[in-house]
């Protein structure tokens, strides 16, 4: 037992944003961005496949508000849904008096086996920025996981922010400085360059090499909608003051001094309500167990 709660705390540590009250926060208002962007919270092809009495789990649910959301969107449509949240830490997880009747939410690391009892009893699994905590070898080993819960027919919807191909800083009002969100989107890279670099390429690699059906990608970048692009600016660079803190907290040698970081997240929100956003892509992948 304290073997396993050592190599547990071991993995929460190999993450690189903290878990606060602010991240939390964060997080929710990802999600309702996301969401909007994305255009769905279940993947159409999926939801059409979802029999009335669906088991649905979210795996590294965080605050648990993707679970939240689609049983609170669906409590008049599909009454029977039930919800079970995963992930390796507790701390966001909202008060057990706060959580509907049809969610519950568990303490389990994505990397080991799930506990026996939840094998084979899921219809979908969903999953979202889970990069952070993924080393490149982890992603098959992480949806083979995943593919344990599932029921044959099943499916599993994963979605990725990717860095790579595009993270910059664009001005959408004439004369708009876009100085500091760049900033930001380097640093970003330089400190999570190690997670970021291949993740996408990983995750769509991995549906395929587990096996899985029907695989599609279904990608879309983030100034889609563009009443959402300050928000979206201000939530993702958000991140750079998390993981900036991180840095600093783990004596990373790029990390910048914490006056420094607060005074460049501070112009980032400047520059993003006067006119500038950062674009980059949401790429969630799909695909069924046979
Ligand atoms: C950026 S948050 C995303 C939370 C949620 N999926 C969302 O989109 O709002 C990443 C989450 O992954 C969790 N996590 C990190 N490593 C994990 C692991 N090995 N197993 C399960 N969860 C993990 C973290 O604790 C955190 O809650």
């Amino acid at each position: 037992m304290e073997n396993l709660d050592a190599s547990l705390d071991a993995s929460r540590k190999n993450y690189l944003l903290n878990r606060d009250s602010y991240e939390s926060r964060r997080l929710i208002e990802q999600h309702h961005v996301w969401v909007k962007n994305q255009g769905y919270r279940v993947h159409p092809t999926i939801e059409a496949t979802l029999p009335p009495n669906a088991r649905i789990a979210d795996i590294a649910t965080g605050t648990g508000i993707w679970t939240l959301d689609l049983s609170h969107s669906t409590k008049d449509t599909h009454p029977s849904w039930t919800f079970d949240g995963f992930d390796i830490s507790s701390a966001q997880f909202p008060s057990q008096d706060s959580v509907p009747s049809n969610v519950h939410l568990h303490i389990a690391d994505v990397k080991r086996p799930f506990p026996a009892e939840f094998h084979g009893q899921f219809d979908m699994i969903h999953a979202r920025l889970l990069l952070l905590a993924m080393d490149s070898m982890d992603w098959i080993l992480v949806v083979n996981n995943m593919k344990t819960l599932l029921k044959p027919g099943g499916w599993i919807q994963w979605a990725e922010i990717d860095l790579e191909p595009m993270h910059t800083a664009l001005r959408d009002k004439l004369g708009a400085s876009t100085e500091y969100l760049q900033k930001g989107c380097d640093k970003l890279w330089e400190l999570c360059r190690h997670r970021l670099s291949g993740a996408c390429k990983n995750l769509f690699n991995a549906f395929k090499g587990a096996g899985l059906n029907d695989v599609v990608l279904d990608p879309v970048t983030s100034d889609r909608l563009p009443e959402l692009r300050e928000i979206s600016t201000k939530v993702e660079m958000r991140v750079v003051l998390g993981v900036g803190k991180q840095a600093i907290q783990n004596g990373a040698e790029a990390a910048w001094s914490l006056e420094e970081l607060e005074y460049v997240v501070a112009q980032m929100e400047k520059e993003a309500e006067n006119g500038a956003y950062v674009v980059f892509y949401i790429k969630t992948v799909i695909g069924r167990k046979s």
